[in-house]
């Protein structure tokens, strides 16, 4: 059995983990930390699992010992140093915060106000899975992806990659439910804010823009802008988001042919059929990604709709995701659960 720990097991992603890990054939818990609840067990604050577990605070040379991998499900600024000190003590790490997902270090400073330096022997990678499997396997440290980024590159790569678009500014509306922001007592998160409202928030700059730019320049191999509005909708989970590019010269039906073609091999990536939108009912609890395409040939304008639960694929199922390409596990391993309906 590989031996994981999760590091901010607290946290909602933390507490996605472990329900996921706790059903993977292949892996067993050995260390969950906390900050504030460190000494008490898990079950203290969250009665619904059913499990002993103490939980422990950040002893980097306990969660060597303990560990083959951790799970860093912590704040940005918070990782990079754990997640180095644990890489060069020879563990796999899968940040799902930003700390490894930005290739340049002055990018990261200017959005989340910290200098970092990666050390040449990290080996780090980008951890969307199915873009970056095959550097994945030899990672020592996945930057896992955001969950607005994960929405949005997986709705795009397919055309960034195809000589059918050569614009370069790309516009993405995206609605997400609440958890998306973690287990904080914020106000602007309270009940009474968020309830019968939708909510725009860090329009045009939010910290999810740079990751979602490098990216997308990288697929077209041109530099790629991002008009990005986030909003926040009465649900607990899931991104819906909706991309519009102008100017794309090909039919839908070319269209879906490649895309299907592009996600034929994939397991949690479905490309639906013409006039099917997504929704992310679909998606709840679930690593499936839903998308569909809409030609508006009138104005020339594609339409992408992308679904996923922001917590899952968008967090913690696609860390699992990655965890199985680190060690040779079938990708679906732990992950094959259906979604939760109505
Ligand atoms: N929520 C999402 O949908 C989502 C999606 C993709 C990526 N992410 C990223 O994943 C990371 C975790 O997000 P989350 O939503 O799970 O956050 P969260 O609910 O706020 O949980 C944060 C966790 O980190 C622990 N923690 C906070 N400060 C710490 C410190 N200084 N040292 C050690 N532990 C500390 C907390 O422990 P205690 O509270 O027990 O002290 C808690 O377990 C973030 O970087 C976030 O951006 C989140």
């Amino acid at each position: 059995m590989t031996r994981v720990g999760v590091l901010g097991a607290t946290g909602y992603t933390g507490i996605e983990l472990v329900r996921l890990l706790r059903k993977h054939p292949r892996v067993k818990i050995t260390y969950l930390s906390s900050q504030s609840f460190a000494g008490k067990d898990l079950r203290e604050v969250y009665p619904h699992t059913r499990h002993e577990d103490k939980l422990q605070p950040v002893d980097l040379d306990k969660v060597a010992e303990a560990c083959d991998l951790v799970f860093t499900a912590l704040p940005a600024g918070v990782s990079y140093e754990i997640g180095t000190v644990l890489a060069q003590k020879g563990l796999k790490v899968i940040d799902l915060g930003a700390d490894f997902r930005l290739d340049n270090p002055s990018v990261y400073a200017k959005w989340y106000n910290k200098e970092i330096r990666y050390s040449d022997n990290l080996r780090r990678i980008y951890g969307l899975t199915e873009l970056y499997r095959e550097e994945i396997r030899n990672a020592k440290v996945v930057g896992n992806p955001g969950c607005y980024p994960t929405s949005v590159l997986l709705g795009l790569a397919p055309l960034l990659k195809s000589d059918y678009w050569n614009g370069t500014v790309v516009i993405v509306d995206a609605k997400s439910g609440v958890s998306g922001a973690g287990r904080t007592s914020k106000t602007e998160y309270a009940f009474s804010e968020i309830n019968e409202a939708v909510k725009p928030y860090k329009v045009v700059s939010h910290r999810h823009r740079p990751e979602m730019e490098q990216e997308l320049s990288k697929l077209a191999n041109r530099p790629v802008r991002v008009v990005f509005t986030p909003q926040l909708v009465p649900m607990t989970r899931g991104i819906l988001s909706s991309i519009y590019l102008s100017e794309v010269n090909a039919s839908l039906k070319e269209l879906l042919n490649l895309y299907k073609d592009f996600y034929r091999d994939e397991y949690f990536v479905h490309v639906l059929p013409e006039g099917a939108y997504p929704s992310t009912k679909w998606v709840q609890g679930s690593n499936h990604v839903f998308i569909s395409l809409v030609l508006d040939e009138r104005t020339g304008t594609l339409v992408i709709l992308s679904a996923i639960d922001n917590l899952v694929k968008g967090a913690s199922g696609q860390a699992v995701q990655n965890m199985n390409v680190l060690f040779g596990f079938d990708e679906r391993e732990g992950l094959d659960v259906e979604p939760i309906y109505p």
